[in-house]
């Protein structure tokens, strides 16, 4: 075999291992065999770079520029005009009637929810992909969609130059799957499949875009060297070419479109994608032209928008859930119903006055709606249909979950559950500890957390350093080798570093950012565990009731123990993070008399945020004298001993 032809057998090789890595999940060669071939394939590519063409040196695994590069889009990506009803749709109709002589036919297509993109071929190969950014400039975003499956690298019996536009979109059934298995290792769910797609495609690192499993169907030539006469001819010519290629109809009259509307509308739920209404568009490509365009869009096509769907619904039963806070939120359980292609069985009820507002019973025939997110809403409450039974719903006075009493937040409109033991909070806890983006324990999600304490392996987050290859495997569903897995990453995950294990923590409005604040200012757990209230207040980011969360936290015999557990088992305190301004390290300031604005607890708050230290008295170590009205001795000793003295003004300048 000569060495094009190894490159040519290596690409093909190296694409089939990234398909059963990236999208069956199922590799057949180590890493280690994996690098290798790579490793022979750049080699030889480098040698000869007369071997052209799509390859996996340049994509999966390869990695994306820090940023993506701008991509001016030859043919600008024009949006369209959308209409919201029948009359609106008739108005259009009338516009293109009497600025077309000729006869003319409409397509009706379904509108596709996903990001617009258009794809570039050269010679029927795939070279590169651009989002459609404002239309004239996009994101070249060629690494990541060379991931997604349905996109063909390489056409059949393509034109020399070509540039299609298209949609990439999450299918609802990969939603659905990628969802069910983020819930299960308590990572955070995927909020539509639209906005799946697109923080997928914009993902720096390819290997991650093509875990979301994303799909491309296309609509429109942009240009091509080849001529076409109509829309529906270019769409049977993509999808010879092997494009997957939108459904389309062909319409005479307003009447037909409306028809053709409420088909695609009908079938809604038969569609693997997401839509959010359906496009009309003038067939004829020469009759397109003498259209035109506005600034804005063509005048050659109508986006006719459905509207949100609702549906009526009974409510079978109220349920509260019990978050890690502990906050109660309520739930309505309801009558199954088909809404914008998913089955809805409940609706967020937000909290106990939204209940009271619209008065929401059990047995309620209530309106709810889909607006794009996963959880339906309750909209209102259909009151003439309500049993004679239905009575008013009470709020639960204690946790259901441990029987706790509940406090209404002073603050707002959350209930909470007091019990510190509360096993729903447990739960939560020990999720929240291991999530992404605490200490990013791989593979404890919520199931594997509810096994484990179901089996009285783990009570607390700190448990989860003391547990046992064995009696992990012995779990249902667990196995040796996961169970080793699990081990790992549970060790691994010891060396996160103070932010993270602060964002672990759960303390009320301590998160990830919070953490990472603290982490800056704190060298480890010990030194913030100590700090101050003053201190922790004088933290820009941290106000006082983080402040005092933070304290509270830190005075609990529970988090006390929790510390000491977690640092027995070997976890990392320290702050990874760079230090925050320390500009007064080595400084030691004496602070004496009353500051016109300053209360000392506060200046010297400031001193030690920015690494100083502060001291009573002064001696030859002394750095400053901050002085104030009615300074006594120490000020006379700092002026016999030569310290620099300085007043409130200078302070504040020094420090700002
Ligand atoms: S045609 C200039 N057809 O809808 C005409 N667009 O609201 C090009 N879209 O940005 C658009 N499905 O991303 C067309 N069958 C379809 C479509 C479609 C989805 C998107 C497209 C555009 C947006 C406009």
């Amino acid at each position: 075999m000569d060495e094009l032809d190894e490159i040519r057998s290596l690409r093909a090789e190296l694409e089939e291992h990234n398909r059963r890595y990236y999208v069956d999940d199922a590799p057949t060669i180590s890493d280690y065999e994996y690098d290798a071939l790579m490793r022979r394939l750049e080699e030889l590519e480098a040698k000869h770079p007369e071997a052209q063409g799509p390859s996996p040196t340049q994509h999966v695994g390869g990695r994306a520029s820090e940023k993506f590069a701008p991509v001016r889009h030859a043919v600008p990506l024009e949006s369209l005009n959308d209409v919201f009803s029948v009359d609106e749709l008739a108005a259009f109709v009338q516009r293109v009637d009497a600025a077309l002589e000729e006869s003319h036919e409409y397509d009706v297509e379904p509108k596709i929810d996903g990001l617009s993109i258009a794809l570039e071929y050269e010679n029927g190969v795939f070279v590169r992909g651009a989002t459609r950014g404002d239309g004239q400039v996009g994101e070249d975003v060629t690494e990541n969609l060379l991931t997604v499956r349905s996109l063909p690298k390489r056409l059949k019996n393509a034109p020399a130059e070509l540039t299609v536009r298209g949609e990439v979109y999450m299918a609802r059934e990969t939603f659905e799957r990628q969802n069910e298995q983020r819930e299960l290792e308590g990572k955070p769910l995927l909020a539509n499949p639209r906005n799946a797609a697109a923080g997928s495609l914009r993902q720096l690192d390819p290997a991650v875009a093509a875990e979301r499993e994303l799909d491309v169907i296309v609509y429109n030539i942009q240009s091509s060297s080849r001529e076409y006469a109509t829309h529906t001819e270019t769409l049977d010519a993509l999808r010879g070419m092997g494009f997957d290629v939108v459904p389309y109809a062909l319409c005479t009259s307003v009447d037909e479109c409306v028809r053709q509307i409420e088909l695609i509308g009908d079938g809604r739920e038969q569609l693997r994608y997401d839509i959010d209404g359906a496009v009309v568009k003038v067939n004829s490509l020469a009759q397109r032209t003498a259209l035109g365009s506005t600034a804005k869009a063509p005048r050659w096509a109508a986006a006719y928008k459905y509207p949100p769907e609702k549906k009526e619904s009974v409510v079978r039963d109220i349920i509260i859930q019990v978050g890690r806070t502990g906050v109660l939120t309520p739930k309505a359980v309801v009558e199954p119903v088909r809404l914008a292609g998913t089955t809805v069985t409940n609706a967020t009820l937000h909290n106990q006055d939204f209940i009271a507002a619209l008065d929401i019973r059990i047995g309620d025939t209530v309106v709810v709606q889909k607006a794009g997110e996963i959880i339906p809403e309750v909209l209102e409450v259909k009151k003439d249909a309500r049993p004679d039974w239905a009575v008013p719903f009470e709020f639960p006075t204690v946790c259901p979950v441990c029987g706790s009493s509940v406090v209404r937040d002073e603050d707002g409109a959350a209930i909470r559950c007091t019990g510190a033991e509360c096993p729903a909070q447990r739960l939560r806890n020990i999720v929240h500890f291991a999530s992404r983006e605490a200490m990013d324990i791989e593979g404890l999600g919520t199931g594997v957390a509810e096994s484990l304490i179901n089996a009285g392996l783990i009570q607390s987050p700190a448990d989860i350093y003391y547990l046992d290859a064995q009696s992990v495997a012995a779990l249902d569903r667990m196995g040796k080798r996961s169970a080793e897995k699990l081990l790992a990453a549970i060790e691994n995950s010891k060396t996160r570093g103070l932010a993270r294990l602060l964002c672990a923590f759960g303390i009320r409005q301590v998160g990830s950012k919070a953490g990472k604040v603290l982490a800056r200012c704190f060298p480890d757990l010990d030194s913030l565990k100590n700090a101050n209230l003053m201190e922790l207040v004088n933290i820009p980011d941290i106000g006082p009731i983080t402040a005092e969360y933070l304290v509270d936290w830190f005075q609990s015999p529970q988090s006390e123990h929790l510390i000491e557990r977690l640092r027995a088992a070997g976890v990392d305190f320290t702050s990874h993070e760079e230090a925050a301004d320390t500009r007064f390290a080595g400084m030691t300031f004496v602070l004496t008399g009353t500051l016109p604005t300053y209360t000392r607890d506060e200046a010297g708050a400031i001193i030690e945020r920015l690494g100083g230290k502060t001291s009573s008295s002064v001696s030859k170590k002394t750095t400053y004298v901050l002085a104030g009205e009615n300074a006594g001795s120490k000020l006379t000793k700092a002026e016999q001993l030569g310290i620099k003295i300085i007043d409130e003004a200078e302070f504040r300048a020094m420090a700002e």
